[in-house]
């Protein structure tokens, strides 16, 4: 009895944790959570975001906080964060899609849209 229960105990845990994925073209993706956006790896991920969209779209962005937003499990972590950031003197918010791969230290700006 006790050599069964823990192999159906792992079996039961995994059948659990592959429910609360839903397979895309096979990436495991995780349910879109809220983040906190005064969390420091959040404010990260928002800085991130106008610093890569200055760069690519030559503009001059001033980040100025993350209003809200919501992160996804799937390859590394996946953020979809409101972003506000002065165009001059007025903050706008903007919309920013931020994949980020701590173990590769690879961060890649998916979509930069805006002013929402
Ligand atoms: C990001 O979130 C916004 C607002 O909820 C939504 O309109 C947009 O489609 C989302 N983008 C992605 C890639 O999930």
């Amino acid at each position: 009895m006790q050599k069964l229960f823990v192999p159906i105990l792992i079996f039961s845990l995994s059948f659990l944790f592959c429910n609360s994925y839903v397979a895309l073209g096979g990436v495991p993706v995780g349910d879109w959570r809220p983040v906190n956006p005064s969390d420091p790896s959040v404010i990260e991920i928002g800085k991130f975001a106008v610093d890569e969209h200055n760069k690519e779209a030559n503009t001059a962005l001033r980040y100025i906080n993350v209003v809200n937003g919501k992160s996804q499990l799937e390859v590394g972590v996946k953020y979809n964060l409101t972003i506000q950031a002065a165009d001059g003197t007025f903050g706008k918010n903007y919309q920013a899609v931020v994949r980020d791969m701590p173990w590769r230290k690879s961060r890649v700006l998916l979509s930069f849209e805006g002013p929402i």
